[in-house]
């Protein structure tokens, strides 16, 4: 295996749903067998906007971590770990805090962006601003090479790495190798069951954890195509069906491509469609389902990957932030 590390995190704000699972984890899980990954939960990320209901962050982040491992991330070849349980993530900031010009960050589109679209949030504060900083230190406080990120995380890769510039030209060593954003593909963005964007607030998720019943629900309940009234009527799946893009996922080549002439050909019923679509995604989340019930029988040997894989984060960030302290100001002075 490359010795070239990987780094990626997740806000716990919540449930893990089908979008994660195609658009995230599984491009983490393809990553954790060539290279050298650290997956970690960012939950001091996450008390940048939910610093008013802190509480609901620790069920957040455990589930997270049982989830990672639900879906066969496998600490045996990844550290997964909890950013507030590694301080030197937390020190590395505040000595970025002190090289990092302000305007720096008021330009930054992402902070722009969030400040318009969570309004109803007070985000003026300081830690809400040092969010890309904090970034920063979380990837190269690992000094990773690769960063798998989605198009809206580009400008914060980009901050990262003018920070690991400007530290690296202000101490006149090149602590900081710079991070190369990874981009998860864009295929496989999935559409939730109304046919918008999956997402946690639009109320149109497949969760992870949803039940087998819970999934068959809501796979009958996708909309199909609109302008296919009766089963006699033939269809468009590829430009009119919102299952479809869901089927396309799901379904072997072959499969798929019998589904697309049956249906033009109104040979094919969308609700017979819809049940063999439920149970093909119920099928493929079955194992996800039978490794997380095998976990949580083992509350212990939960406890200990968590343990082990702060500890071995913990080491790495020692190692660098000792590096940073040499060149800061000549080591340890006390
Ligand atoms: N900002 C990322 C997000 O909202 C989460 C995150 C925090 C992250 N630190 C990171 C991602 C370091 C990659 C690397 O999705």
């Amino acid at each position: 295996m490359a010795e070239k590390r990987v780094l990626s995190g997740m806000r716990p704000t919540g449930p893990l749903h089908l979008g994660h699972l195609h658009g995230v984890l599984k491009n983490w899980l393809e990553l954790q067998d060539r290279y050298r990954c650290f997956y970690f939960v960012a939950d001091w990320h996450a008390l940048t906007t939910e610093y008013e209901n802190p509480r609901r962050i620790p069920g957040f982040s455990r589930e997270l971590l049982l989830e990672w491992l639900s879906v066969g991330l496998d600490p045996e070849k990844c550290t997964l770990f909890v950013q507030s349980a590694v301080k030197e993530h937390a020190e590395l900031y505040l000595l970025f805090g002190m090289i990092v010009p302000v305007p720096w960050l008021e330009r930054n589109p992402t902070y722009k962006d969030m400040l318009q679209n969570l309004e109803h949030r007070d985000l003026s504060t300081y830690g809400f601003l040092g969010y890309p900083v904090l970034q920063a230190a979380d990837i190269l406080i690992y000094k990773a090479a690769k960063v798998p990120v989605g198009v809206d995380q580009l400008p914060h890769l980009e901050l990262t790495r003018e920070i690991a510039r400007r530290f690296n030209y202000l101490y006149g060593k090149e602590v900081f190798p710079l991070p190369e954003p990874l981009l998860s593909p864009e295929a496989a963005k999935v559409p939730g069951i109304d046919g918008r964007k999956m997402s946690k607030s639009y109320g149109n998720a497949i969760f992870l954890n949803d039940s087998e019943e819970e999934v068959r629900q809501k796979v009958l309940s996708m909309v199909t195509d609109t302008r296919r009234p009766r089963r006699s009527d033939p269809g468009d799946p590829e430009n009119r069906c919102v299952a479809f893009n869901l089927i396309k996922l799901y379904t072997p080549e072959e499969r798929l491509r019998e589904i697309v002439a049956d249906c033009r050909a109104a040979r094919l019923g969308c609700k017979d469609c819809k049940r063999e679509l439920a149970e093909r995604v119920i099928g493929a989340l079955a194992p996800i389902w039978e490794r997380r019930s095998r976990l949580e029988a083992r509350r212990q040997l939960f406890e200990e990957i968590l343990e082990e894989g702060n500890r071995r984060a913990r080491e790495v960030a020692r190692t660098t932030l000792e590096e940073v302290k040499e060149v800061l100001w000549g080591g340890r002075y006390f």
